[in-house]
């Protein structure tokens, strides 16, 4: 069987991310398979920072028997001019599958490209399915089916937001994303998801006006204003992005039970008030806990199955 690579959410089909969830649902409960990684080394290669993803992956992978082996971007010759060309080609004789979070979506699909083992996106600047496949999965074990239900997506149209738009469409959900107008998600990806809701019935809207964006929503989503590679751009984005926090007065617009949702880190204060975010609503940390059952499903699908 060929390898598989979980690049972004795009080309994985309905039946492989139901299997997921059912399965993450399996692990939340502490259903574990015999050590399924046993024997197996899996890199774990970061070029940004990371909590959630690099921890939970860690641990994920040492449960189910496997070695996990974190690769800083700064420690390898990748660094110092080695292309991933011939780093992908080295490293697949060593390991047997490999957890890569960079900046460039098409740098992870030369690393894909040239690795003879799985590579998994934890996350790029265009993407973040792992993010958003725990994500589903939260507001599945919440809510039942994901089928007709509104997410609202108020901040930067950024990897989540398009995550969740690619995500969130293939399972038919109702997906509105509240940006500035400077600040929009990829023109390509929301018309890949415009294609994904036709199939489904479902609708993707785009709505500046954040209170109009929250009305009725089943679910409130926000991520931080300012996105690892965005640093430069600080000013100008802490502008743009003012009017668009998840506050109580926002919250009051969705529906009573609304989900609120965020993949952290958070910036208390700016995308997010604190009241919001520790308030009734709430299943962030939740979320932040499903990441690891999540990924031990996609590690076994990616890497056993
Ligand atoms: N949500 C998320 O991916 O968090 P980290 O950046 O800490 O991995
Ligand atoms: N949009 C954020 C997500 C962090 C998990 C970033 O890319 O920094």
């Amino acid at each position: 069987m060929p390898k598989r690579d979980l690049l972004n959410l795009i080309s994985l089909p309905l039946k492989d991310f139901n299997w997921i969830m059912k399965r993450a649902g399996e692990y939340k409960k502490g259903f574990v398979l015999l050590r399924p990684l046993e024997n197996q080394s899996i890199g774990l290669l970061f070029e940004k920072a990371s909590t959630r993803t690099r921890v939970s992956f860690d641990v994920g992978i040492t449960r189910m028997g496997g070695h996990p082996l974190f690769l800083s971007f700064d420690e390898i010759q990748v660094k110092r001019g080695e292309s991933i060309e011939d780093t992908a080609r080295v490293l697949s004789s060593y390991l047997d599958g490999l957890i890569i979070r960079t900046y460039a979506q098409e740098d992870m699909e030369l690393w894909a490209k040239h690795a003879t083992v799985p590579v998994i996106n934890g996350l790029t600047d265009l993407y973040h399915p792992c993010q958003i496949l725990t994500d589903l999965f939260t507001i599945y074990q919440n809510r039942g089916p994901l089928k007709g239900q509104k997410l609202t997506y108020i901040g930067d149209g950024n990897n989540v937001a398009h995550s969740l738009l690619i995500g969130g469409a293939k399972v038919g959900m109702d997906i509105t994303i509240s940006s500035p107008k400077s600040r929009q998600p990829n023109k390509d990806i929301v018309t890949k998801a415009e294609t994904l809701a036709e199939i489904k019935g479902s609708k993707i809207t785009l709505e500046p006006d954040p209170a109009k964006a929250a009305e009725d929503a089943d679910i409130l989503y926000t991520d931080v204003w300012v996105s690892m590679g965005d640093e430069d751009k600080k000013a100008s984005l802490m502008k743009a992005l003012k009017p668009y926090q998840i506050n109580e007065d926002l919250l009051s617009k969705a529906k009573a039970d609304c989900l609120v949702m965020h993949c952290l880190p958070a910036h208390r204060g700016e995308e997010i008030t604190g009241a919001v975010m520790d308030g009734p609503n709430s299943v962030i940390f939740e979320q932040a806990t499903n990441r690891l059952p999540v990924q031990q499903a996609i590690l076994e699908f990616y890497l056993k199955r």
